[in-house]
């Protein structure tokens, strides 16, 4: 898919857009067009047989055909208001994360989680978030470095996570044994069976295999405190993965999770 890349700027980029773009041809093996004239971006897709035009203005935006993917930081915004006036976040309690925690999330996505996890860990913690579609991560870890907001909290917490272009089991067999406080898996797997009536362009890019045992028996082995999973209820996920039965009965998705201490003691 990325080889059909093309990468191009504003009309009038500033050296940081030209850089960035270059950076992206680079990473993600695509091709540089300069915009010039009345060139737009369906012209660039039609005169070069692609789908995917990645265009660095102001802020970065993924054409998919004719659909626009780009960085926000979506519902992280709203859970770290919550957090601020004292309210308690599910993933938050679950995961069992403290100040000066290191975390490793393996399904990235958009980073909302990462963003929380990250303010929750704080300047002496660590997030590293790993995501396996090149593209995706290229959008998020650009914009996790770039987004402003007037959320002091929010931009800092955006600044410290750290992105990895990778698949999670690649990464965590690097990883020296029990290296993480906290593991966590939030796998795309779960949507397969609904919504395919409308196209998804976070979708396109995503990698939705189902999570592997192997995946998740390294996370057993790195993590220090939990491995936490987010799905479905209804999946049989938690069953199959041997996860312990969540004891949630509201909602459509929830965590389970493995507490090691526990499991070092028995
Ligand atoms: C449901 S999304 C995660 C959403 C994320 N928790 C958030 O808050 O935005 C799952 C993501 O995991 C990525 N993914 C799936 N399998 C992966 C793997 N083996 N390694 C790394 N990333 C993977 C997908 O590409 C997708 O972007």
């Amino acid at each position: 898919m990325q080889s059909n890349l093309i990468v191009t700027t504003a009309r009038h980029p500033t050296p940081e857009m030209a850089s960035i773009a270059r950076r992206a041809a680079e990473e993600l093996g695509g091709r540089i067009v300069p915009k010039t004239g009345h060139t737009t971006i369906r012209k660039i897709q039609s005169q070069f047989h692609t789908r995917l035009v990645l265009s660095i203005g102001q802020r970065m935006t993924l054409f998919v055909d004719d659909q626009e993917i780009f960085f926000h930081p979506s519902m992280s915004v709203v859970r770290l208001k919550r957090i601020l006036t004292g309210e308690a976040d599910t993933l938050l309690v679950k995961s069992r994360v403290q100040p000066g925690d290191s975390i490793l999330d393996c399904t990235l996505g958009m980073g909302a989680d990462a963003i929380v996890f990250a303010h929750a860990a704080g300047v002496q913690g660590r997030v590293v978030g790993i995501e396996q579609s090149e593209l995706l991560a290229f959008l998020v870890k650009e914009g996790l470095k770039r987004w402003q907001s007037d959320m002091r909290q929010l931009e800092e917490a955006m600044r410290r996570v750290e992105v990895v272009a990778m698949d999670h089991l690649s990464f965590m067999k690097r990883q020296p044994d029990r290296s993480f406080d906290v593991v966590y898996f939030d796998p795309m797997f779960r949507h397969t069976v609904k919504e395919s009536v409308n196209f998804d362009p976070v979708r396109f890019l995503s990698v939705d295999h189902p999570l592997t045992h192997e995946a998740i028996g390294e996370a057993r082995r790195i993590a220090r405190k939990t491995v936490v999973l987010k799905e479905r209820l209804s999946g049989g996920e938690f069953e199959r993965l041997g996860f312990p039965p969540p004891d949630s009965r509201s909602s459509s998705f929830t965590y389970s999770v493995i507490h090691m201490q526990e499991e070092h003691t028995h």
